[in-house]
């Protein structure tokens, strides 16, 4: 490892596999937690997605001397009062499956008899430069839809198969990855740290 290296703190192949991908074109290395033996992540704790990241990134941090990144994120959905937010990852419970935490939030999108709802996803990434940096690097994206009963696709991870985009007749699990980050949350909050990074 050298000194572009960037410690991303997260255990979610889906999102390790985009990040990198975002990364690809520029200077730094973004190497996953797990690669420097970091196994457990930090607990989320917090009410908002930004003090998870900060609790995320501060955790990992303190495990290394590499700078590092942290992102939390979820789907939101007004509908069912901002549910599943910050318990997106666990919605159907301590290490539930994606297509359980799905299937709830159909299940409780169906119990107000709706099986479509406007929904966006968030992203908060977060850099800090050792685990008492007084000023992180916060960055925030975004991306409006509709999350609907028609699942669809095969892409992606998460919520991906039942969220369709503003403007999409296909759910993000059906678009290319690349397409997928060029519009995402994910993709536009991590552009917007590259852009101060570079
Ligand atoms: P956390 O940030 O690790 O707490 O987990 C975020 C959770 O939000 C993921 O496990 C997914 O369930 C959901 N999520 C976040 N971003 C996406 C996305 O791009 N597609 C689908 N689901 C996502």
């Amino acid at each position: 490892m050298n000194n572009e290296t960037i410690i991303f703190s997260s255990g979610n192949p889906g999102k390790i596999k985009e990040v990198q991908s975002i990364f690809k074109d520029f200077e730094f290395s973004i190497v996953p937690q797990s690669n420097i033996g970091i196994q457990k992540s930090a607990e989320e704790t917090a009410c908002t997605f930004v003090e998870n990241a900060l609790l995320k990134a501060r955790y990992v941090a303190s495990k290394t001397d590499h700078s590092v990144i942290a992102e939390d994120s979820g789907l939101v959905i007004d509908l069912l009062d901002n549910e599943p937010g910050v318990f997106s990852a666990r919605y159907a419970g301590e290490n539930s499956t994606d297509q359980e935490n799905i299937n709830k939030v159909l299940e409780n999108l169906k119990q107000k008899n709706l099986n479509q709802s406007p929904a966006k996803f968030i992203a908060v990434v977060v850099y800090i430069s050792n685990p008492n940096d007084p000023i992180p690097i916060i960055k925030h994206g975004e991306i409006i839809g509709t999350v609907s009963s028609k699942c669809s696709g095969t892409n992606g991870f998460g919520y991906d198969p039942i969220f369709y985009p503003d403007g999409s007749t296909k759910t993000l699990a059906e678009i290319a990855p690349e397409i997928k980050n060029s519009i995402s949350h994910r993709g536009i909050a991590f552009r917007a740290l590259l852009d101060i990074l570079k």
